[in-house]
């Protein structure tokens, strides 16, 4: 049965109803409904709205229809919404007294106050998933203490680090994400319910009961808002964009790292999968779907952005639109964070080829400027001194290591025999001592502080 039927003198055509109807998504939501609904009867009841034993009748008979969904005897099929099914459901199960339900609300406070209890726990299941990763990345981390790895920049090889720095550096975006998602939890934590459909309600109802009983910080102020807002859906589709861009520069940084161009790190055989022809091939599947699920997740949040543009007050149609992106960037990302936390848990490091990597290349060329501006010579002329020790070094396939202290001093009076000394990547990774540096007692100072703060969310 349609809730609106009354006014019309035709039923509605099958294929305008199939179009129409949001019950194959929004059944999602058949929990908040039932919650909402009945906070809404004990409300009622409270405020004398509808008398006492029409409102326990209502509660006992959305508590058995919960029941009975979550047992898997009730099929939520045949109406408009999972709003019109639980109605119907209700009023074939008590009768006349479940009619009342609806009194002093619409269906348009209705949906905006379900999809608010829905996106408010995604919030939690989505914070258990990114400290979950954050937990992977400093157990790398804590792992990488005693390793090297080049810092990039550009792509080209920089300066050498402690290894566990690059982890530390994921873990804090990720520890960004969750402070996020607390945030905007708590910023989209008021309830449009008894804003009716558009301009509030003559009966007596009482929004503050409501909000305590659903665990909101406040009513809405305003109803023409309250039914219409759909931020805290973009917001949300925003914090798993913001996640998934994260992830995807995780995913890039350890598909190169993987390559034998690289060699760094090897992504267990576990997580890692063949090809159907090429029979040597050992790809890195996960790292790249997950990449590639970035755009999908940003695609919900600009379908969404798109939606709410232009739509005049209050609830139109068009707000319909805003589950499906939603559960599917839920799901989405969570199941690519928790992924990425398996196949780290897993991974594994090829110390040499790291510490190779860590002075190749002139690496350690900044701590050679550095060692002649500490010794008095201006930075600029120290830069330019080690900038001709890298060309004739280049031009005579020499390395930074392979130079003698005898070679330096050609180059200025200023070197000592220490300098041979300087030009080792692993010191030159431990010299980096400065707060939030790369030696390996500034990644560990940076792992505790990630630890104490992940145990807040
Ligand atoms: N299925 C609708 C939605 O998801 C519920 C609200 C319907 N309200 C209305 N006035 N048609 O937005």
């Amino acid at each position: 049965m349609k809730l609106w039927e009354g006014r019309f003198e035709k039923p509605t055509a099958k294929t305008a109803d199939e179009f129409n109807d949001s019950l194959p998504f929004d059944k999602k939501l058949w929990k908040e409904d039932i919650t909402a609904s009945v906070a809404h009867a004990k409300m009622l009841g409270a405020c004398g709205i509808i008398p006492d034993d029409d409102c326990q009748k209502i509660i006992k008979g959305l508590e058995d229809i919960y029941s009975d969904i979550a047992d898997g005897k009730l099929e939520i099929a045949g109406a408009e919404d999972v709003h019109s099914f639980m109605e119907n459901e209700l009023v074939r199960r008590i009768g006349d007294a479940g009619k009342k339900l609806h009194t002093a609300r619409s269906r348009n406070d209705q949906v905006a106050t379900d999809f608010k209890l829905y996106v408010r726990s995604a919030y939690g299941r989505l914070s258990e998933s990114l400290k979950g990763l954050v937990l992977s990345l400093a157990d790398c981390a804590r792992r990488g203490l005693k390793l090297l790895l080049p810092g990039y920049t550009h792509l080209r090889k920089a300066q050498p680090m402690c290894a566990g720095h690059f982890f530390n550096a994921y873990a804090e975006m990720f520890l960004r994400d969750l402070d996020r998602a607390a945030s905007c939890k708590k910023r989209m934590n008021i309830m449009p319910l008894g804003s009716g459909a558009l301009a509030g309600t003559s009966y007596p109802i009482d929004r503050f009961m409501t909000a305590e009983l659903l665990g909101f910080d406040a009513p809405c102020s305003n109803s023409l808002d309250g039914v219409s807002d759909r931020d805290f859906a973009v917001e949300f589709a925003f914090c798993a964009s913001l996640a998934m861009a994260h992830l995807s520069r995780l995913c890039e940084d350890i598909i190169l790292y993987t390559s034998s161009e690289f060699g760094y790190f090897e992504i267990s055989d576990e997580y890692s999968t063949g090809s159907s022809i090429m029979p040597q091939k050992k790809n890195p599947d996960i790292p790249e779907l997950i990449r590639g699920k970035t755009g999908r997740v940003y695609g919900h949040l600009f379908a969404l952005l798109t939606t709410v543009k232009a739509i005049p007050l209050a609830y139109n149609k068009d707000l319909q639109e805003d589950k499906e992106g939603i559960f599917d960037a839920e799901a989405q990302t969570i199941a690519c964070l928790d992924i990425m936390a398996e196949l780290l848990k897993n991974i594994t490091f090829n110390k040499r080829a790291m510490e190779k990597a860590a002075e190749g290349d002139f690496c350690c060329a900044t701590d050679v400027a550095d060692y002649l501006a500490k010794k008095g010579m201006p930075f600029r002329n120290a830069h330019a001194v080690t900038g001709k020790i890298v060309r004739d070094c280049l031009a005579g396939k020499r390395t930074l290591q392979s130079m003698k202290y005898e070679d330096f001093k050609g180059y200025s009076e200023l070197f000592g025999e220490d300098i041979c000394e300087v030009v080792k990547g692993k010191n030159c990774a431990e010299a980096r001592v400065s707060f939030g540096g790369s030696s390996p007692s500034s990644v560990k100072q940076n792992l505790s502080s990630i630890l104490k703060r992940v145990k807040k969310y």
